[in-house]
């Protein structure tokens, strides 16, 4: 695992939206796999930033988004097709068709699951996926005792998870239980992980992931396994590392003050 941690939040994500956008001009093909929540508002308006100010076309980009709530049409405000939309798709040249997330409004979402699944491989597989983490050490909507060798499929919402995301919602009782989320699995995949994480509340999760054993019960834990996993931090989120003065030692770089 890389761990990259950076003085502030604006720094963390500014390094993350250049990564992406260096895979894109290295690999105008890329397939990305794209993730939602908080942390990814502030990482996808960076992106667009450095979109326009590099002219990066995302023409021949694709995409897949790990997670939708069961439940919710793709045009419902809270829904991750929404934000996706509102966030990102709107604001760059991807083709609407070369996008993808799990519809969780679907008749059948174990076919749905497991059309999703298909389509990943018919595109080549993702080249890199994006991550956030949950508090609870979840990485899509993988919550703990997820099997690490999972694929899409529903997963149930834990209360801390409905808890942080029922503000997105215009009354709380409007929050899903119930997600439709690539797997562990899936995720492991992909041939290159990009996790970001901002602030104190993901500091124990975060610590978990890098320095605890590789368990079900954290599943971003299995980030160990992969091959090429980058880790971006701000100072807040890995103040729970025993190793960080390691980590940078080996990335000095990436920590300098302004
Ligand atoms: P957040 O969510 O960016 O809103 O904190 C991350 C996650 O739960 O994966």
């Amino acid at each position: 695992m890389k761990i990259l941690i950076f003085t502030n939040k604006t720094r963390a994500i500014a390094r993350a939206a250049e990564m992406i956008a260096e895979r894109i001009e290295a690999n105008p093909r890329s397939v990305l796999g794209l993730a939602t929540g908080g942390t990814m508002l502030d990482l996808y308006s960076a992106l667009v930033e450095l979109v326009r100010k590099r002219g990066l076309s995302f023409a021949q980009v694709s995409s897949f988004n790990l997670d939708e709530y069961v439940g919710l049409p793709p045009e419902h405000p809270a829904s991750y097709h929404s934000y996706m939309r509102e966030c990102l798709f709107s604001k760059v040249d991807i083709p609407p068709e070369n996008t993808h997330l799990p519809h969780g409004d679907a008749d059948d979402l174990y076919e749905e699951a497991a059309m999703y699944e298909r389509l990943i491989v018919q595109s080549g597989g993702i080249d890199l996926q994006l991550l956030g983490i949950g508090q609870n050490g979840h990485i899509g909507f993988n919550e703990p005792s997820s099997s690490l060798a999972s694929r899409t499929r529903v997963k149930t919402l834990t209360a801390s998870t409905q808890a942080a995301n029922a503000p997105y919602f215009e009354r709380p009782d409007q929050m899903p239980k119930l997600a439709l989320t690539m797997g562990v699995g899936t995720i492991l995949d992909s041939r290159e992980c990009l996790l970001v994480a901002i602030g104190s509340a993901k500091a124990s999760a975060v610590a978990a992931m890098v320095e605890g054993p590789v368990t079900a019960a954290c599943p971003a834990s299995v980030l160990q396994f992969h091959q090429k996993a980058t880790i971006i931090l701000d100072q807040d989120a890995a103040s729970d590392l025993k190793l960080r003065d390691y980590y940078q030692f080996v990335h000095p770089e990436e920590c300098v003050e302004p």
